[in-house]
C-alpha cells in the first residue's frame, strides 16, 4: 500500500476549474500537459505571483510513452486529465524525474498509482529524496541514470545531464536528441502562467535571482554543457516553451549567473522611518540625473516587494543604500534587504551609502558590516551622513558621492 501525505492546505486548493486545463503541442510527438495555476498568489510561500504560475510537464508519445516530471499537488487533477487527453488508451512507460521539489514531484505517487508498471528515471540523489518525501522504496521501478546516459523510446532518445544545485542537489536536465529539445527543469522558468501577457525577462529575472541566484557557479557549469548541444527548443518546468531566438534567453542566463550587471543604472534602496531619509534619497536621484545617469530607480524597502528590489539590485550596475540608524544598528528593512543580497551572492557592484541618525548615526557601519566578505564590491566615497534631516550642508557630500558613482 502506498503511503504518502499531503499537507491539508494543498488538499484544500486542489481542483482548479476545468477551463484552466490546456494541452499544448510542442512537436509532432511532444505535448505540454502542464497546468496554469491562476489561483495561486504566493509561490513557494514567499514570492508574489500576480499572474499565477505554470507547472509544466511534458509527454513524449513514441513507441513507448515518457512523462517528464509531474506537477504541484494543487494541480494533480487537471494534470491527470491533460495526460489522459494526450494518451488516449495508452499507458505511461517512463516517468523522468528531473527535480523532486514538490511543485514538480508532488504528483508522482498519483501517477504510480495509475500506472503501477511505469519505470521511474532519476539519479541516485533523486531516489534518496524520493524516499524522504514519500517514505516508499521505489525498488525495481527505479532506473538510476548518470551523466550522459541515454534512454531510447523509439525515434526519441533522451540524454541526461546532471545539474547539481541548480537549485537543488538532485536536479538533472534532459536533452532529446531527435527533436533537439532541452528539458531544462527550473532553468529558464519564470513566474506567471504560460499565457501571461508580460515581458519574459522581467519575471524570469525575478524568478532566477531569488530562487537560483546563489548558485551562479553551478548554473555556469550547466550552461557550458548546454553550449555543446544543438538546441532547437527549451522546455522549462515553469513559463512558456522557448522556441525562437534562443541566444537571447541563454545570454540573459550568462549575465545573471556570472553576476555581471545587466543594465547601466543606479538603484537607490531606501529604508526611511519618518521620511527624512527618503528626502535624501530623492535628492540623490535628482543629482544623479542632473549629472547624466542613464537610469535611476528608487525602491522603498518599507513598502515595496522585497523580491523585486533584490532583482533590481542585481540588474543594475550601481547601488545606493539610504537608511536610518536604529537600535544602534540599521533600520530593519535595510538589514533584511542586505542579508538577502548577501545570501544571493551579491557581488561585482559599486555601492554608495547615505546614513541618517538623530544622535549617533550607526547605519553606515552596520550596512558595511553586513556586506563584508561580498566579492568584488567597491564602496564609493564619501559616505554621506545626515543628522535628522537633509540640509544645505549635505548637498556637496551628495554631489561628491554622485560624481564618484558616475565615474566608477
Ligand atoms: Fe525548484
Ligand atoms: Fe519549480
Amino acid at each position: 500500500m502506498v503511503k504518502y501525505y499531503l499537507p491539508a492546505v494543498i488538499r484544500q486548493v486542489n481542483n482548479l476549474e476545468e477551463e484552466k486545463r490546456t494541452v499544448e503541442k510542442i512537436t509532432e510527438d511532444i505535448v505540454n500537459i502542464g497546468v496554469n495555476d491562476r489561483e495561486i498568489t504566493l509561490f513557494e510561500g514567499q514570492y508574489e505571483v500576480k499572474k499565477g504560475m505554470a507547472y509544466n510537464s511534458y509527454a513524449i508519445l513514441d513507441e513507448q510513452v515518457v512523462v517528464m516530471d509531474t506537477v504541484d499537488p494543487r494541480a494533480t487533477t487537471e494534470w491527470l486529465k491533460n495526460l489522459e487527453e494526450a494518451l488516449g488508451t495508452r499507458k505511461v512507460d517512463y516517468l523522468v524525474i528531473q527535480h523532486m521539489e514538490p511543485d514538480h514531484g508532488g504528483s508522482i505517487m498519483q501517477l504510480i498509482e495509475r500506472f503501477p508498471d511505469m519505470k521511474l528515471v532519476g539519479n541516485a540523489k533523486t531516489f534518496q529524496m524520493f524516499q524522504q518525501f514519500f517514505d516508499v522504496n521505489p525498488n525495481d521501478k527505479a532506473i538510476t541514470v548518470k551523466e550522459g546516459d541515454t534512454l531510447s523510446v523509439g525515434k526519441h532518445t533522451l540524454q541526461f545531464f546532471m545539474a547539481p544545485m541548480v537549485h537543488w542537489p538532485e536536479v538533472m536536465v534532459t536533452y532529446e536528441q531527435s527533436a533537439k529539445v532541452l528539458f531544462s527543469a527550473d532553468g529558464f522558468g519564470k513566474f506567471g502562467t504560460r499565457d501571461a501577457d508580460e515581458d519574459w525577462a522581467c519575471e524570469a529575472r525575478r524568478y532566477y535571482i531569488n530562487i537560483c541566484g546563489k548558485y551562479g557557479m553551478q548554473v555556469q557549469a550547466l550552461l557550458k554543457k548546454a553550449a555543446a548541444l544543438e538546441i532547437n527548443m527549451i522546455c522549462p518546468l515553469h513559463g512558456p516553451v522557448l522556441s525562437e531566438n534562443l541566444e537571447y534567453y541563454i545570454n540573459k542566463y550568462q549575465i545573471w549567473s556570472s553576476y555581471e550587471p545587466e543594465d547601466e543604472g543606479v538603484l537607490i534602496a531606501c529604508a526611511s522611518i519618518h521620511g527624512h531619509t527618503m528626502i535624501a534619497a530623492e535628492k540623490m536621484k535628482e543629482l544623479l540625473e542632473q549629472k547624466g545617469a542613464k537610469k535611476v530607480v528608487i525602491a522603498d524597502l518599507t513598502r515595496e516587494n522585497i523580491h523585486a528590489i533584490v532583482e533590481n539590485a542585481f540588474r543594475y550596475s550601481h547601488l545606493v543604500l539610504a537608511a536610518a540608524s536604529y537600535d544602534a544598528s540599521v533600520f530593519p528593512p535595510m538589514e533584511d534587504f542586505l542579508n538577502r543580497l548577501k545570501a544571493k551572492n551579491y557581488q561585482k557592484r559599486t555601492v554608495g551609502i547615505i546614513e541618517n541618525g538623530s544622535w549617533a548615526p550607526t547605519a553606515a557601519r552596520s550596512m558595511k558590516a553586513i556586506l563584508e566578505g561580498a566579492k568584488a564590491l567597491t564602496f564609493a566615497e564619501p559616505i554621506v551622513t545626515i543628522k535628522s534631516a537633509l540640509k544645505e550642508e549635505n548637498i556637496p557630500q551628495l554631489e561628491a558621492l554622485a560624481d564618484e558613482l558616475l565615474n566608477v
